[in-house]
């Protein structure tokens, strides 16, 4: 899809949000809403300013996730405006004005300080606003109110066809940078030569990633959020787990690919997650209970560790004596769109009401019902973690771990293999297998 065939979605998708706004701002009691894009945090004791990251609600309207400052005005009946920030600064490169046939759709305004912004929207009513910092002029009674963005964010997890695109887009990008970072852990670079082939590859910097990318080698693959990147390969290099996503127009894909230096346990084991998250994958389906998904994954992945010898009791009485939880600590997944973990995966339709996690699976981000739009994350992993397995070491999960072969695949640490899935009213659409096909197709057509 070209950038002109999103533009025309884009509108379609203001179509969508302008409707889903006017039913919140009625049930919530406010004539008109404003969103500021925020501005970055500065650097304690220092003239610096942290990387800015858009406000969501912001970027749910306008993707534009690069210039603080910017406000979004909407009433009811009248078309979105944007206040765009464009400041008098010599020290810094203001803003253009973008010129894309998606602006067509808004009416824009260029302010050059949003803290005197509150004048445009005075003669709108009761306004809502929704932003990180107070700024002058906003009743701090109508500041985030909590009702309004509980409903906008239960609405946001049906995608519109155009934040399905951009998430298709976002995992091309990503699949480039999947495949750079496998070939630099092919010749033996390092976890920071795999970083950075990842992001070159993307045509991203780090500061755009959606989240910080996982790029890890031997042991460190089994630390959830490993957050380092060491400068040279460790010798032997067994075992390599990257989890990165990329951007388009502010919306994230979410990928993992683990991949094993040679053959033998650890491969098998890669290739058994594999194939487990594939079985998950198709279980995406509307009507569907997300926590279903989750419980089916504890089976699954207790088979796939009997298989491969780390435990002696089949998936079901691995998942009912809390044995997969060893190995499987996390939630099969979440809601992806905006923000990698996107808003109101528990949020019941009731509004104010959780919809409740399994007893026991306290990391569980989304318990909602699948439903066409709805874009998840399959995530499932095997992990060897220290503080786990020393825990079921000390209780009745002891013996139904085999402790010579959790000892033999430590030093391997992990495996994890994430997509990004669709729900749609057929088939499960799977983004990412589909952006991995299409990077290859494309790699054999140039060679
Ligand atoms: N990259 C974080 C996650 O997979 O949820
Ligand atoms: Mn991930
Ligand atoms: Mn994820």
């Amino acid at each position: 899809m070209n950038d002109f065939s999103l533009d025309q979605l884009y509108v379609a998708h203001l179509t969508t949000l302008m409707q889903r706004t006017d039913r919140s701002l009625a049930q919530s009691g406010f004539d008109a809403l404003v969103v500021h894009a925020g501005r970055p945090p500065a650097l304690f004791l220092d003239d610096q300013d942290y990387p800015f990251k858009v406000n969501p609600q912001f970027k749910a309207w306008v993707p534009i996730v690069d210039n603080p400052r910017c406000l979004l005005m909407y009433s009811p009946g009248s078309r979105p405006k944007v206040l765009f920030y464009q400041p008098n600064d010599f020290w810094h490169k203001p803003a253009k004005l973008p010129t894309a046939a998606w602006t067509a759709a808004l009416d824009w305004t260029v302010i050059d300080d949003d803290s005197k912004a509150a004048t445009h929207w005075a003669k709108l009513g009761r306004t809502a606003f929704i932003g990180p910092q107070a700024l002058p002029g906003v009743d701090p009674e109508c500041a985030n109110p909590k009702e309004l963005i509980a409903r906008l964010e239960y609405e946001r997890a049906v995608k519109t066809p155009y934040e399905l695109a951009c998430l298709r887009k976002a995992n091309e990008l990503g699949a480039r940078g999947h495949a750079a970072a496998f070939a630099a852990f092919s010749r033996g670079g390092s976890e920071y030569e795999a970083h950075m082939s990842y992001l070159a590859a993307c045509a991203q910097r780090e500061e755009e990633m959606p989240y910080n990318n996982i790029v890890a080698y031997n042991e460190n693959t089994a630390v959830l959020h490993y957050q380092h990147l060491e400068r040279s390969a460790p010798s032997p290099l067994r075992s390599f787990l990257i989890d990165a996503g990329a951007q388009c127009r502010g919306y994230a894909s979410d990928i993992t690919r683990t991949y094993a230096r040679s053959p033998g346990r650890y491969a098998d084991l890669v290739q058994a997650v594999d194939r487990a998250q594939l079985a998950l994958c198709g279980e995406i389906v509307a009507g569907r209970d997300y926590r279903e998904v989750h419980l089916s994954a504890h089976r699954i992945l207790g088979d796939v560790l009997e298989q491969v010898g780390l435990t002696r009791l089949p998936g079901q009485a691995a998942l009912e004596s809390g044995v997969t939880s060893v190995f499987f600590p996390h939630g099969i997944g979440h809601l992806l769109g905006l923000q990698v973990h996107d808003v109101g995966g528990v949020m019941s339709e009731r509004l104010g009401h959780e919809r409740e996690r399994p007893k026991g699976h306290p990391y569980l981000r989304l318990t909602r019902m699948l439903e066409p739009g709805v874009v998840v994350t399959v995530e499932p992993g095997i992990y060897l973690i220290d503080s786990l397995l020393a825990a079921a070491h000390g209780d009745e999960r002891r013996a139904h771990i085999d402790w010579a072969v959790v000892e033999e695949l430590k030093p391997y640490g992990g495996v994890r293999i994430e997509d990004n899935v669709a729900t749609t009213a057929d088939k499960p659409e799977n983004m990412t297998r589909d952006a991995f096909t299409r990077t290859a197709v494309r790699k054999d057509a140039a060679a």
